[in-house]
């Protein structure tokens, strides 16, 4: 019995906001943000789009990419940090949307490390009870857009909208050593809370007039701090996972680190030893979508026939709480 990735679709909205665009809304300039991100341009969906359009639309192509009907899902589980209210989660409302009756549904909440704490629940789901679980998406999507402010120039030239889906399958006939998931790590330092958040809207701080005219319902970061910790917890998860399953740098067909600064991603695949046309970056094109960017990456890999049976894949990420994560992933 092995759990395997039989799908992947995206969606990204039409509208692209180019630095150029940025220029007029705050004090920044084009090669400032390209230097120091390498983002050049991000999609950002309408008023009247919720992150839970965003999944379902990406949710619809990955299952056609994977051959199943949304009657045959047993579980979907959306990583997001903008879920569409706190409750009814967004899971409940994609599967409304796609007509996936029989899937029983949640959300993660780990930030930018949503989509590896989501695979890693849903390989443990499926490799536990095969029988009610056969096939899961996992679904990473975020509509940063609506928790940034546009005022700040030092957050608003990061982030962009998306949505990335992986459908996953339990095949009794496969044996467990072709399991998708190889090793996996994940991790979090609650200590560290303060550096990347939102803080008002939930119970801790009630929305009021106070926390809108405040704009705490808007993404603070401390973006130096972040920098520093999400190279080093990104790099230990990875060489902690390489070491236990005893794989090198070079037998790695591709590393995905999450999308947040090409800087970021630079300096993980040196301080790995990776080789550079081995590390995904399509940062430029889309900036920081949180839990959407590695699947966004693994479906632009794999429509374009990029991603090859056998091949390994090395994830990883880190965002606020602070949480981390790394994954060694068997295509
Ligand atoms: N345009 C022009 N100047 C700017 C801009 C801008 N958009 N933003 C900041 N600056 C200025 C600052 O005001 C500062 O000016 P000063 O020296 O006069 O004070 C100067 O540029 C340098 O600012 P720094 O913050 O030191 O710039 P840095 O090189 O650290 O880059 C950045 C900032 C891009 C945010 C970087 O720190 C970073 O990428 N951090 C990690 C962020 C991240 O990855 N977060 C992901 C988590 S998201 C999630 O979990 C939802």
């Amino acid at each position: 019995m092995a759990v395997k990735i039989i799908g992947t679709g995206s969606y990204v909205p039409e509208k692209i906001l180019s630095n150029a665009d940025l220029e007029k809304i705050v004090d920044t300039t084009d090669e400032w943000i390209t230097t120091r991100t390498g983002i050049r341009e991000r999609h950002i969906a309408d008023d009247d789009t919720a992150t839970s359009d965003l999944a379902a639309r990406a949710a619809i192509r990955a299952m056609e990419n994977a051959s199943v009907t949304p009657e045959q899902i047993d579980l979907i589980i959306v990583a997001t940090a903008t879920a569409d209210t706190i409750f009814p989660n967004t899971a409940c409302r994609v599967q409304n949307k796609i007509g996936a009756s029989n899937a029983a549904c949640f959300d993660v909440s780990a930030a930018c490390t949503g989509l590896i704490y989501a695979m890693e629940i849903a390989n443990g789901m499926l490799n536990a009870s095969p029988r009610k679980y056969r096939y899961a998406l996992v679904i990473g999507s975020d509509k940063l857009s609506s928790i940034t402010d546009w005022t700040d120039r030092s957050t608003c030239v990061l982030f962009g909208d998306g949505a990335g889906v992986l459908v996953l399958k339990n095949d009794p006939e496969s044996g467990a050593d072709s399991n998708f998931v190889v090793e996996s790590e994940i991790g979090a330092n609650g200590a560290y809370m303060e550096l990347l958040k939102m803080p008002a809207g939930g119970s801790a701080m009630p929305a009021s007039h106070e926390t809108v005219d405040q704009r705490l319902h808007t993404l603070k970061m401390a973006g130096k701090e972040v920098f520093k910790l999400a190279v080093g917890g990104m790099v230990d998860a990875c060489k902690h996972i390489l070491a236990a399953s005893g794989v090198t740098p070079d037998q790695l067909a591709w590393v995905i680190p999450h999308q947040a600064n090409q800087r970021i991603i630079s300096a993980v695949a040196q301080r790995l030893d990776a080789s550079p046309e081995r590390v995904f970056s399509n940062i430029a094109r889309y900036g920081n979508t949180s839990s959407a960017s590695i699947a966004l990456c693994l479906d632009e890999l794999n429509s374009a026939g990029k991603l090859h049976k056998g091949d390994l894949v090395l994830l990883t990420a880190f965002g606020g709480g602070l949480t981390w994560g790394a994954m060694l992933i068997r295509w």
